[in-house]
């Protein structure tokens, strides 16, 4: 840190899956922390891997012009690469070692007096060991389209996917109808079904398969046969990545083991749209929409709300609230502990209000 405790130079990267937004955060880090503060701005690049190879640029005012409708990182990223287990090959041998005393190397050689961290719960965990085993000073920013974030009212990205799912549901309706088929939609959201319930909500999907309410698949096929019944030929299932049947396991793609979220979700789309046409006998087809959710210009929402994010962790900066993470207690922009945004995943309230009125409108749960 400078002497006498100034701030005068800061670093800043984006860690974890990229997520729509990230841009509109950064430009508005550069923008602050240069226009309001006079600091300097420096950006690591592909995430925590940057910060252990020292590979960074300066970021001025010049290299923010026209990102904020841009999708991606201008910086990259990667869910890879924890510096307190960072993946090697030693002797033909994978191993993990603890490299965060590289970390600090390279932050003073940058000569950088704090750090924002961009990410969701797996690069905030590593910012919150970084501040507390390190004496790091970190403030993080809430990323990730599943919302799943328990500090914070909304993360960045969230209302982007969730516009991305719905526009998926209104066009496979069209589908649905005309051939008289069901349509099954996978969404992402790793373990929380905030993506699944809010899009089948707004797409008007009649079955919507979340991992806060386990599923009988019994009650799936009544849903459908009573719609059949009643003249409508075809239906619409959302179900979240990480649905699971009552009694079942989360279907799961492949193990990562790298990663910070080393169980890669995936399959259940295809599990129930087989069972759904064994079982009713109804066409069923399986659209898997995958990183289309994460990828594209961001929402009007989202990008003011990745403005004020990245304003705000300046101004905690500048403050010396280290260790700190800011989030949105509507309509203010607020700040919490680190250690209390991290860990505890926000999940959909399986009696709340918004399961409660999609019931209502007859939307199945499965339950
Ligand atoms: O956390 C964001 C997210 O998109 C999840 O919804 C999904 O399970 C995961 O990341 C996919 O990550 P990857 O980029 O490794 O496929």
């Amino acid at each position: 840190m400078a002497p006498g405790g100034k701030i005068r130079r800061i670093g800043v990267l984006t860690g974890g899956g990229d997520c729509p937004g990230l841009n509109a955060v950064i430009r508005a880090v550069v923008k602050t922390a240069i226009g309001s503060y006079r600091l300097s701005v420096v950006g690591f690049e592909n995430g925590f891997g940057g910060l252990i190879q020292n590979r960074a640029r300066d970021l001025t005012m010049n290299d923010v012009v026209g990102i904020l409708p841009r999708g991606g990182t201008i910086l990259g990223t990667t869910n890879r690469d924890n510096p307190f287990k960072y993946q090697m090959v030693i002797n033909g041998q994978k191993v993990f070692r603890d490299v965060s005393d590289r970390v600090i190397e390279n932050i003073n050689i940058q000569g950088i007096d704090a750090l924002i961290v961009i990410g969701g719960d797996g690069s905030l965990s590593i910012a919150r060991e970084l501040y507390e085993k390190k004496g790091l000073p970190v403030v993080g920013v809430p990323k990730t389209i599943d919302n799943d974030l328990s500090a914070t009212d909304q993360t960045f990205g969230f209302d982007t996917a969730l516009n991305t799912a719905t526009e998926a549901i209104d066009k496979l309706h069209t589908t649905a109808e005309s051939h008289h088929r069901v349509m099954v939609l996978e969404v992402m959201g790793r373990y929380a079904g905030w993506i699944a319930l809010e899009a089948g909500i707004a797409g008007g999907a009649d079955v919507i398969l979340i991992p806060e309410i386990p599923f009988s698949m019994d009650t799936v096929y009544e849903k459908i046969n009573q719609r059949r019944d009643n003249g409508k030929l075809f239906s619409i299932v959302v179900a979240a990545e990480g649905a699971k049947a009552l009694g079942g396991e989360i279907v799961v793609q492949r193990m990562v083991e790298e990663s910070f979220d080393p169980i890669r979700l995936g399959g259940i789309g295809n599990v129930v749209a087989r069972q759904i046409e064994e079982a009713t006998g109804m066409e069923s087809r399986v659209t898997v929409l995958g990183h289309l959710q994460r990828g594209g210009t961001p929402t009007a929402f989202d990008r003011i709300l990745s403005t004020r994010y990245g304003a705000g962790a300046v101004n905690l900066v500048m403050s010396g609230n280290f260790g700190e993470m800011v989030c949105l207690r509507t309509p203010n922009i607020q700040s919490v502990p680190l250690a209390d945004a991290v860990g505890e995943i926000r999940l959909v309230p399986k009696d709340g209000d918004m399961v409660r009125t999609a019931k209502q409108v007859g939307i199945c749960f499965g339950d």
